[in-house]
């Protein structure tokens, strides 16, 4: 039984109509391979707070057109799962729990559990290349691919496994936070705000907002790692104990600090769009507070 997660009520509503367009969007169980099917739908519909989608869409509302960056949404969130999947098995961070439910490859087998991965994965790109007109479909998809590759996420999660052996300095700890977790992030902001059409400036002012708040939502994933209760996080706590953390750098209150003053940071990047950010700040605040 997973514990529902509770969010605000307005991010609860970007998060249904998420939740509603990627179940749309997945195969049956029933089709074949079934258990691939099961499992990609296992991972990616299980509780989420739908974070970065809602980036995506609240990017695309500052031009009114919220609805144009659905697409990039749900390739965010594809990406997202795909990426939980891979983070969790024995070779990486050997987690059995995730949303509140054993993990894809307790549940599949490692197996089922890369092959569920990878379909998610391509999935995102199919959204982008079908949802989208040609020269924007390029566009996205060349943003996403640059957002997970080897200079990107994968670079994160690359240095993360490789910290795990090293004491690391801050400034290392502080790239591979932006890299396994802001980029994606940044690219949920870029992508909603080219599907909305928005000139450059607001690009990437957008894009500044979301990468700071992306790193602040990776501290508070250090922090919660803590001092957060499992039933509401979905995931076992106290699995970093070893690892070099912002916790380990600034204590649990120094961490909140910090991740408080970059939602201030990605505050500011939005001092252009006047009170029509009013949502994207409502959603740094619940950043900067997050228990979940
Ligand atoms: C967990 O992300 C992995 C991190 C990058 C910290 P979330 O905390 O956004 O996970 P879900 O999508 O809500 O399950
Ligand atoms: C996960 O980072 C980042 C990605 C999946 C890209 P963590 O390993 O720190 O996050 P949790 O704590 O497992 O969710
Ligand atoms: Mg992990």
């Amino acid at each position: 039984v997973t514990t529902p997660v509770v969010l605000p009520r307005f991010l609860a509503e970007y998060r249904a109509r998420t939740d509603d367009a990627l179940s749309d969007l997945l195969p049956a169980d029933v089709v074949a391979p079934c258990d691939v099917h099961r499992a990609m739908r296992y991972t990616l519909l299980a509780p989420s707070k739908r974070i970065r989608a809602t980036v995506a869409l609240l990017a695309a509302d500052l031009r009114g057109r919220e609805s144009r960056a659905i697409g990039v949404a749900l390739a965010v969130e594809l990406v997202h799962a795909a990426s939980l999947i891979l983070d969790d098995l024995p070779c990486m961070g050997d987690a059995p729990l995730r949303r509140g439910r054993p993990s894809c490859h307790v549940a599949f087998g490692e197996g089922t559990a890369l092959l569920a991965s990878y379909g998610l994965l391509s999935l995102a790109f199919q959204v982008l290349a079908t949802q989208y007109e040609p020269a924007l479909a390029a566009r996205l998809s060349a943003l996403l691919s640059e957002t997970i590759g080897s200079r990107g996420l994968i670079a994160g999660q690359a240095d993360d496994l490789a910290a795990e052996r090293e004491s690391i300095t801050f400034e290392r700890l502080e790239r591979i936070h932006r890299l396994k977790t802001g980029v994606l992030f940044g690219a949920a902001a870029t992508g909603g705000a080219l599907a909305a059409d928005a000139p450059q400036a607001q690009v990437a002012a957008v894009a500044a907002y979301a990468k700071n708040l992306g790193l602040a939502f990776q501290i508070i994933d250090d922090l919660l790692d803590v001092e957060g209760d499992p039933q509401a996080t979905g995931k076992l706590t106290r699995t970093d104990l070893k690892k070099t953390t912002f916790v380990s750098f600034s204590g649990t209150d120094g961490a909140r600090l910090l991740a408080r003053e970059l939602c201030d940071t990605a505050r500011l990047a939005l001092e252009p769009f006047g009170r029509a950010a009013d949502r994207l700040r409502d959603l740094a605040a619940f950043v900067a507070e997050r228990r979940q």
